[in-house]
């Protein structure tokens, strides 16, 4: 039985990897979702709860799908900005970088993140809402190689401080999770053994605690937050 009091988040990218494992989470926890991915396989029969929209982030219409049905919903607490394109495998050098894989990057992790909470924005703001936009080491660390996720990724995490700066009733986060066994980072280590990475499961408390504590807005890493070093 639901209730129009239960919260709802928008979680994007949850057919596997990160968003699946805390869609699944907060599934638990009695939330109401609205998940996306553009191959969502058998996440609506693992989630019966949730609304699953199959589509791409980069897609207005798409966009518009998860809005109106967010909208259904009456209310959102949380938008998850969790779908990530990596670019290439191999990753290029930023020399050799495709401009078209590069200009679908930025697409997929910073346009389509700012399309979301802009059109999300005023059921954000009437719940004092959270936005979480899933970000990277390579944001920070001039690894070679990452020059195009990575910037995208930095870009992401600038977004998410103006964000706070403009809209102070939000919580806005950008979240480093750390390595992960996902398929995305075994994209980015072609061929390698990736069975020492922790599965994302295994990071998913230390973004309850970020929900759960609503330290102030900032930069996290998901390390910090399950070493439960952040203050609320
Ligand atoms: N894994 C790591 O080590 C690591 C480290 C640092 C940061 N991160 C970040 O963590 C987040 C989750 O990554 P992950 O490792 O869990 O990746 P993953 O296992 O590859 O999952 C990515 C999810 O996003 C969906 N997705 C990708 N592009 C999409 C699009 N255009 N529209 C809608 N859905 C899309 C995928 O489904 P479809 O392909 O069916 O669309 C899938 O559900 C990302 O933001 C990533 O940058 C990961």
């Amino acid at each position: 039985m639901t209730h129009v009091s239960q919260p709802v988040a928008v979680v994007t990218g949850a057919s596997k990897g990160l968003g699946r494992a805390l869609a699944g989470a907060l599934a638990a926890r009695g939330w109401r979702l609205v998940l996306d991915a553009r191959n969502p396989g058998r996440l609506a029969e693992e989630l019966p709860s949730a609304v699953v929209l199959a589509g791409d982030v980069t897609d207005p219409a798409h966009r518009a799908d998860v809005a109106a049905a967010v909208r259904a919903l009456g209310r959102l607490d949380l938008l998850v900005n969790n779908a990530s394109d990596l670019g290439p495998s191999p990753l290029p050098a930023l020399a050799d970088h495709p401009l078209e894989a590069l200009r679908r990057v930025y697409e997929t992790d910073v346009l389509a993140p700012v399309a979301l909470t802009q059109a999300l924005l005023p059921l954000l703001r009437a719940t004092s809402g959270t936005v979480v936009n899933v970000s990277s080491d390579a944001a920070v660390e001039a690894y070679p190689y990452w020059g195009g996720y990575g910037s995208a990724k930095a870009a992401l995490d600038q977004v998410t401080a103006v964000l706070a700066a403009e809209e102070p009733e939000l919580a806005a986060y950008a979240v480093d999770p750390g390595d992960m066994r996902t398929d995305l980072h075994q994209a980015a280590f072609p061929g390698e053994d990736i069975s020492d990475r922790p599965e994302p499961e295994a990071v998913v408390p230390g973004f309850l605690r970020l929900l759960d504590t609503r330290p102030p807005s900032g930069r996290y890493r998901a390390a910090e937050l399950l070493r439960a070093e952040v203050p609320a």
